[in-house]
């Protein structure tokens, strides 16, 4: 009999709502202010990292690259999520991304716990916005992680809170940080996106609409047997 996961882990930002293009946005504003050129191909590698790492890496493409005192990067990080608060204001149960209601419907009717891993302090505020704010099994706080994506504490940490095994888990990303974190966890890692970015997962799909229960459960198995 193959072997059914008993934890899909789930990230937010990209996976269950598109604030991933609000983070960009965000990002892209305050770069424009401090005169760093930023594009979508660069904000790939922002995808899945802390505030403060992203911001340390938007300052590395000035040039000559910034060196701020702490106070400061404070300040623009504050001010970064003060932007991306005014454009998550309108965020609706409207946003969650095709695909994930029924897949979280399938997920729970086949008895497999859930869980949000995400790298955003803004998360519980973002899943009570999406009307999401019950649905999950367990919520990876961001601040109580040590070590961000692409360390796998992330995952880790919402396998532990359930006292679940790695190898019986799932992780879902749109980050190529997000996907290394799920591998390194030993967990089963789903991509969303490019094959340019996303390459190092173990099942790869385009866009959520594409993420079918049955078929993310086959691919798990597979790679169990393979093992
Ligand atoms: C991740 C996003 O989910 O959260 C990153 O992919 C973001 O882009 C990170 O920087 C931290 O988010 P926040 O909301 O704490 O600034
Ligand atoms: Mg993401």
């Amino acid at each position: 009999m193959p072997q059914s996961p008993k934890l899909i882990i789930y990230d937010l930002d990209g996976v269950i709502t598109d604030t991933a293009e609000f983070h960009f946005l965000a990002w892209k504003k305050l770069a424009d202010e401090l005169g760093i050129p930023i594009d979508r191909h660069f904000n790939e590698q922002l995808k899945g990292i802390s505030r403060m790492d992203s911001l340390d890496r938007i300052l590395e493409q000035a040039s000559p690259p910034m060196k701020l005192s702490t106070e400061e990067k404070i300040e623009l990080a504050t001010r970064k999520n003060a932007y991306y608060l005014e454009l998550i204001e309108e965020i609706s149960p409207e946003h969650i991304l095709p695909g994930i209601k029924a897949l979280l419907q399938a997920n729970k009717e086949a008895g497999i716990k859930t869980a949000i891993g995400s790298a955003s302090k803004n998360a519980p505020r973002i899943l009570e916005k999406l009307g999401l704010g019950d649905t999950f099994d367990h919520i990876v706080d961001a601040a109580e992680v040590k070590k961000g994506k692409p360390d796998p504490e992330t995952f880790t940490a919402a396998a532990d809170a359930l006292g679940i095994a790695y190898t019986d888990c799932i992780g879902i990303e749109d980050a190529v940080a997000g996907v290394e974190a799920i591998n390194r966890a030993g967990m089963f890692s789903v991509g969303v996106g490019d094959k340019a970015h996303l390459s190092h997962a173990d099942y790869l799909v385009s866009a959520t609409n594409e993420l079918v229960f049955e078929e993310i459960i086959r691919r798990f198995q597979e790679k169990q047997n393979l093992s």
